[in-house]
């Protein structure tokens, strides 16, 4: 039988537990011409959530979803390239109606359109030979030039938006995408990402272009009971048994956390015969570390001495007064200056974030791991 509990991707939407308090907020935002930022450390389900939106959340067919990935982009020209050719794709249904949007909107670049075997074809443009800032402005104003004409509502969702810190300006790149952005009355924009301590720099500091330029949303964990429900009905459905116990356990243990709590249930489930008993779950927590542990070698091999004392200090006192002498003096770190400094570079490297105003470690699992292989040593 396959296992019921799958990370990594989702396959289905039946698989979407809860967040119906977050569709409900993107939809009315949508509906209301509201801009959203979307905030949260990695694999908390950004990304899973504006996948299953469209569907979810009931809107009319007039709302047309445009979504674009900045994973792999390392220049503005990569963004403006995938850009316009994710616009035009999700506007065209046809070849014919693609070139006509491409040489009525885009003539100051000069585009070249590839056919591609069951595609629509990709256009690609010659930035060397364009016509500066106007072209720019052609590309940004694209999807609300399309949504006018076509009389829809366009809904463009970029992912892995901290990305833009990659490219060779990205003052000068956000200043540009506001500029044009702004204007526009017939597309609402989704744009999420993690490294939230970068991205709310982008979204909340006033000096910068995105200042105040939409509804900044902090997705929070799914709570547990959803995730309880979640378990056992998958268990059961299975014809394998969770007591209600143990699915409490795996939320203590995983904190909630999307993804883990989907990688330990999958793990458990597979350790288990028929019921989920103490010496299953103790197996299936050695299996879960072992089975990221390489993972965690890389990333505390490449840590400071500093910023190993401080995960040290964190694992062993959560919510303690860290800059305070008492723990400076235990750990060894000198100053408070020291301790802010390697928090910030723990910070930006994603292994720690300020929930509720207490650093705490991103990633449950790799708080084990320090506990097995870092303290008990
Ligand atoms: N509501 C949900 N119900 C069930 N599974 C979910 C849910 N949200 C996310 N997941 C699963 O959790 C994992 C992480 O989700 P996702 O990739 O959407 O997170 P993310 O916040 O975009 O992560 P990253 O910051 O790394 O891009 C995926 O395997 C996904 O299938
Ligand atoms: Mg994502």
């Amino acid at each position: 039988m396959e296992n019921p509990f799958i990370y990594g991707h989702l396959n289905d939407i039946s698989e979407f537990v809860n967040r119906s308090a977050d569709i409900e907020r993107l939809r009315q935002n949508i509906e209301n011409k509201i801009n959203t930022i979307l905030l949260s450390p990695r694999r908390w389900g950004k990304s899973s959530l504006v996948k299953v939106l469209e569907k979810k959340s009931g809107l009319p067919k007039k709302y047309v979803f445009c979504h674009i990935d900045m994973f792999n982009f390392k220049s503005d020209e990569d963004f403006y390239y995938h850009f316009s050719n994710a616009i035009l794709h999700s506007t065209s249904s046809k070849f014919d109606e693609l070139v006509a949007n491409m040489k009525e909107y885009l003539s100051s670049l000069t585009p070249t359109i590839s056919l591609e075997y069951g595609g629509l074809g990709k256009i690609s443009f010659d930035f060397s030979s364009s016509e500066g800032e106007q072209s720019f402005m052609d590309i940004l104003n694209l999807p609300e030039k399309i949504a006018k004409k076509k009389n829809i509502r366009l809904v463009v969702c970029i992912d892995e938006f901290q990305n833009l810190s990659r490219f060779k300006d990205p003052l000068l790149f956000q200043q540009r995408l506001r500029a044009s952005w702004q204007h526009h009355q017939h597309v609402t924009y989704i744009l999420y990402g993690s490294k939230r301590s970068m991205l709310s720099t982008i979204f909340e500091k006033q000096s910068m272009p995105f200042y105040k330029f939409g509804d900044v949303l902090y997705l929070k964990k799914i709570e547990a009971s959803h995730w309880i429900s979640y378990i056992q009905r998958r268990f059961r459905r299975s014809d394998k048994k969770i007591s209600k116990k143990f699915a409490v356990k795996i939320t203590e243990l995983m904190e909630c956390h999307t993804y883990y709590v989907l990688q330990f249930s999958h793990i458990l489930w597979n350790n288990t015969e028929e019921q989920v008993d103490e010496k299953i779950f103790e197996k299936s927590t050695t299996d879960i570390i072992e089975r990221n542990s390489l993972l965690y070698e890389t990333v505390f091999e490449n840590l400071s001495v500093n910023q190993i004392k401080v995960l040290i200090m964190l694992a062993e006192n959560p919510k303690g007064k860290f800059t305070g002498a008492k723990l400076i003096k235990k750990y060894d770190l000198g100053t408070s200056s020291n301790v802010i400094q390697a928090m910030n570079a723990l910070e930006f490297k994603e292994i720690i974030d300020r929930f509720e105003g207490y650093p705490m470690f991103v990633d449950p699992v790799f708080r084990l791991w320090m506990n097995v292989r870092v303290l008990k040593k």
